[in-house]
């Protein structure tokens, strides 16, 4: 048998024909890789401090602190995690934005059991790509995700462009009453129009958190927005900024802030340029809606270091595979509202509603009872999807497993931004492209929680 090294494996995975969800975890890597022992992921219902009204009961997080944690993995190397399910309720895991092999993609039902209370499930892949992503349950999604169950991957690449400093921040809502309790997580007509927002908005489970980073340093700050509904506009008060990386994925071109709307699922990379003089504060502010909120503010510390922003070597591409737009076959989609009805009940949690569709079909996913798949893909072609939106919401549309590049819109100028989830606004028409190039049962779904727990889901398998 021949000796198989990372190396090799790498360059078999970047090849159309193998793609990475044939062998990761197969016998014969699992021998030849040693597998890392596996970092402990319990998940636990603790009482945490998110308002001045006193603790909140009922929040769930993974491990014991009051956050989920930062979870810090290498471009190629093998990472493991084991899942202990302390809750009373199951649970999985969705890596959201890292291709993983099928197997550990954490979708109960369509490729693997749900964790009961007590049970174990070990998840093992190495991340292809680099850059910022995340994690969270696919299982009574809405309920877990939103009591506090959302946590940050950065994907580090040894050939990373050298920052002075690397600001992480997990941003997102609860729904609280006046006495730091929750209440019901969503109402059913919000979720049928935007979703239901959050009464508490956090940074990494604060209220405008402070960092120090120092003064005339280059910041790395990676955002993800992990919240079940809002919607943000990012601003950079106080310092020079440049958008480095969206999804996880560096930018084709840099733009203004500006002119940039993220969705939940989505991550937004920042190069901040930090004043020279000490004690400077940078906010980072969301703007949509009628009043500016600061998210997190940075404090310069230190005498200047005095970097340029032109120091900075551009981001590696993460190894993507391109798409054959000459050959590639194309996937209509369209997304609309549907018919009230009530949705099948599952273990994995129901609303109890449809108001969403995918071709007209709609199905809330995480039940036993899988529709049709949108289509079947052949593995190591181009496909393009074509998709629409005949709604007047935005839809934060996500696809599992693989990265699409986004090639065209209805609406604007695009960029050729690599990317696992698209913000579509109402009315616009998308076209996506990707290569099919990791086997399996693949997620569809808008990352408005409520959205696609009422409907707007579906799934393509790749053969
Ligand atoms: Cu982050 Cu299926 O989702
Ligand atoms: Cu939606």
């Amino acid at each position: 048998m021949p000796k198989v090294t990372r190396r090799t494996l790498l360059k078999a995975s970047a090849g159309a024909a193998c793609g990475f969800g044939l062998g990761w975890t197969g016998n014969f890597v699992r021998s030849a890789l040693a597998v890392p022992e596996p970092k402990i992921v319990k998940t636990a219902k603790i009482q945490a401090t998110l308002t001045n009204a006193g603790p909140t009961r009922d929040v769930l997080t993974y491990g014991d602190a009051d956050m989920p944690p930062v979870l810090r993995m290498t471009k190629g190397e093998t990472f493991a995690a084991r899942l202990i399910n302390g809750i009373d309720e199951p649970t999985t895991i969705h890596w959201h934005g890292v291709r993983v092999p099928n197997k550990m993609d954490g979708v109960p039902f369509l490729v693997q059991p749900y964790i009961y209370t007590g049970d174990h499930f070990d998840y093992v892949f190495a991340p292809p790509d680099a850059g910022t992503f995340w994690y969270h349950p696919h299982c009574n999604t809405l309920v877990q995700m939103g009591h506090g169950l959302t946590g940050v991957i950065v994907v580090e690449n040894p050939g990373d462009p050298q920052f002075d400093a690397e600001v992480v921040l997990n941003l997102r809502d609860w729904r609280l009453g006046g006495d730091g309790q929750f209440i019901e997580q969503y109402r059913p007509r919000d979720a049928a129009k935007s979703g239901t927002f959050g009464t508490v908005r956090t940074t990494n489970w604060l209220q405008q958190p402070q960092y120090d980073a120092p003064s005339g340093g280059l910041v790395r700050l990676r955002a993800a927005i992990t919240d079940v509904t809002r919607i943000y506009s990012f601003r950079v008060q106080g310092a020079d900024a440049s958008v480095i990386a969206i999804d996880g994925n560096p930018v084709p071109q840099q733009f203004g802030l500006d002119l940039l709307q993220l969705g939940p699922g989505q991550r937004l990379d920042l190069a901040i340029r930090m004043p020279d003089q000490e004690e400077a504060v940078v906010s980072l502010e969301d703007i949509r809606g009628t009043k500016a909120a600061v998210l997190a503010t940075l404090r310069s510390v230190g005498p200047s270091l005095r970097r340029d922003m032109r120091d900075l070597a551009p981001l590696e591409p993460n190894p993507v595979g391109q798409v054959d737009v000459g050959s590639a076959q194309h996937v209509r989609l369209a997304l609309s509202a549907t018919a009230e009805n009530v949705s099948a009940d599952s273990i994995c949690g129901s609303l109890g509603y449809s108001f969403w569709a995918i071709n007209k079909m709609p199905w809330s996913g995480d039940t036993p009872d899988p529709t049709a798949p949108l289509a079947e893909l052949k593995l190591g072609k181009s496909y393009i999807i074509d998709m629409e939106n005949l709604t007047p919401r935005i839809h934060p549309i996500h696809l599992h497993g693989m990265s699409f590049t986004v090639l065209s819109s209805s609406k604007r100028q695009v960029k050729p931004q690599i990317s696992d989830t698209y913000l579509i606004q109402a009315d616009e028409k998308v076209q996506l492209g990707f290569v099919a190039d990791n086997l399996g049962d693949w997620l569809l779904h808008c990352h408005i929680i409520e959205h696609q727990k009422t409907g707007m889901t579906s799934y393509f398998r790749v053969v």
